[in-house]
C-alpha cells in the first residue's frame, strides 16, 4: 500500500493549484461536460458546428470548476451544480462569442475566433442560442433563487459591457468607472458562479455570502491581470497583440492612471495611440515607456493583489478543508501569471 500511495502524493504536490481544483472536480466536470455537449446540439447544423469550435478550442473551464468546487465545500448536495456549472460555461461562451465582434477580436483560445470563421452574424446569433439553453438548463433544477442569481448576473455582464463600450477612448475614465466595468463584465459572474455552487450544495446564507465575496474578488483581479497582461504584464516587455487594448480605445487601469500622472505631452501621446487602430508598434513602444514611469502595470498588479487578498481573507470564516485550501492556492495562482 505505502508503495502505491506514495507517487500519488508526491504527484499531487507537484500540481500547480488549477491541476489541483480539476483532479478535485474530475468526477463532477465530466458530467458538466457531457452535458455542454449534449446542450450544443442543434438541428441546424452551424449551431452546433460554431458552439463546438469554440468548446473543443480549450477553455480553462475556471468558472465552471469554482460552481462545482464551491459545491463540494459544502457537501455537494442534490447534484445541481452539474446544471448550474455548464449553465455559467455557457453564459461565459456566449459572452466571448458577442464580445469578439464587439471587440473585432480575429483570435480566441488560441485560434481565429469563430467570427473570422462564420461571421459576426452567426457569432451573435449562436451566442443567443447559448444563452437561451443556459437558461432551460437552470430552470431544470427548479430552484428559483439560483435561477435569480445568474439572471441577475447576466443583465449586469451586459451593462458592462455596455458602460465599456459608453467610455471608450473617454480619457477622463476615473478608476472608479473602470472598476465598476470589471465587477460587471467580469466579477459578477465569478460571484455567482461561486454563489449559485455554494447554494446548490447546501450552505447556509453565511456560507453562501462567503462564496460569492471569494468569488467576486478573484474576478476583479483576474480582469486586472489581464489587463496588465495587454501591455505585457509587468515588465510591459512587447510582445504580439500587445498593446490591442489601446489600439482599441479601451479604458483599462493601466492607463487611466497614465493619463492621471502625465504631463501634456505624455497626455497627446496617449491620446494619439487611444483608439487608433493603425497605431505603430513604435508608439504602442512609447505608451508603454510612459506606463513604465509611472509604474503604471506595477500598480495595477498591486491592485489585483488587493483583491486576490480579500478572496483569500473571504474564506477565513470556513471550516478548513483540502478544498478550501485548494481554492485559497487558485487565487494566488491565477495572480501570478503576470508577476
Ligand atoms: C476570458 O476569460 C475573458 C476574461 C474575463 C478576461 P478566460 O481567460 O477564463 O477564458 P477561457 O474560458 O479560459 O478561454
Ligand atoms: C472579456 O472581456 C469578456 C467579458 C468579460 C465580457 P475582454 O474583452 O476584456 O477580454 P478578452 O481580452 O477579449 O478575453
Ligand atoms: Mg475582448
Ligand atoms: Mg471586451
Amino acid at each position: 500500500m505505502a508503495v502505491s500511495v506514495l507517487p500519488q502524493k508526491k504527484q499531487a504536490l507537484e500540481m500547480n493549484p488549477v491541476e489541483r481544483l480539476m483532479a478535485a472536480t474530475a468526477a463532477d466536470m465530466a458530467r458538466v461536460n457531457d452535458l455542454i455537449l449534449q446542450r450544443a446540439q442543434s438541428h441546424v447544423d452551424m449551431v452546433p458546428e460554431l458552439a463546438r469550435y469554440l468548446i473543443d478550442s480549450g477553455g480553462k473551464r475556471l468558472r465552471p470548476m469554482l460552481t462545482v468546487a464551491a459545491a463540494l465545500l459544502f457537501g455537494g448536495g442534490k447534484g445541481h451544480a452539474i446544471n448550474f456549472a455548464a449553465a455559467v460555461e455557457f453564459m461565459h461562451n456566449a459572452t466571448l462569442l458577442h464580445d469578439d465582434v464587439v471587440d473585432e477580436s480575429d483570435m480566441r483560445r488560441g485560434k481565429p475566433a469563430a467570427r473570422m470563421v462564420w461571421g459576426n452574424k452567426a457569432s451573435i446569433l449562436v451566442g443567443d442560442f447559448l444563452l437561451g439553453q443556459a437558461f432551460m438548463m437552470m430552470v431544470e433544477t427548479g430552484d428559483i433563487a439560483a435561477l435569480g442569481v445568474l439572471s441577475a448576473a447576466s443583465a449586469v455582464m451586459a451593462e458592462g459591457e455596455v458602460f465599456q463600450l459608453a467610455k471608450t477612448g473617454d480619457l477622463e475614465t476615473s478608476a472608479e468607472d473602470y472598476a465598476e466595468v470589471i465587477r460587471a463584465k467580469t466579477a459578477i459572474l465569478f460571484e455567482a458562479a461561486c454563489k449559485v455552487g455554494a447554494m446548490s450544495g447546501g450552505a447556509d446564507e453565511a456560507g453562501c455570502e462567503a462564496l460569492a465575496l471569494y468569488g467576486l474578488e478573484l474576478g476583479n483581479a483576474f480582469q486586472l491581470v489581464d489587463d496588465a497582461l495587454d501591455y505585457g504584464g509587468e515588465s510591459g516587455a512587447l510582445g504580439k497583440n500587445v498593446g490591442d487594448d489601446l489600439r482599441e480605445g479601451k479604458m483599462t487601469l493601466p492607463v487611466i492612471l497614465a493619463l492621471q500622472a502625465a504631463s501634456e505631452s505624455e497626455r497627446s501621446l496617449i491620446a494619439a495611440a487611444l483608439g487608433n487602430e493603425d497605431a505603430s508598434d513604435l508608439e504602442v513602444h512609447q505608451v508603454v515607456a510612459i506606463f513604465n514611469r509611472y509604474d503604471t502595470l506595477r500598480r495595477t498588479l498591486d491592485k489585483a493583489q488587493d483583491h486576490a487578498s480579500a478572496a483569500i481573507a473571504a474564506l477565513a470564516s470556513l471550516p478548513d478543508s483540502e478544498m478550501k485550501t485548494i481554492l485559497a492556492e487558485v487565487v494566488d495562482h491565477s495572480v501570478g501569471r503576470a508577476s
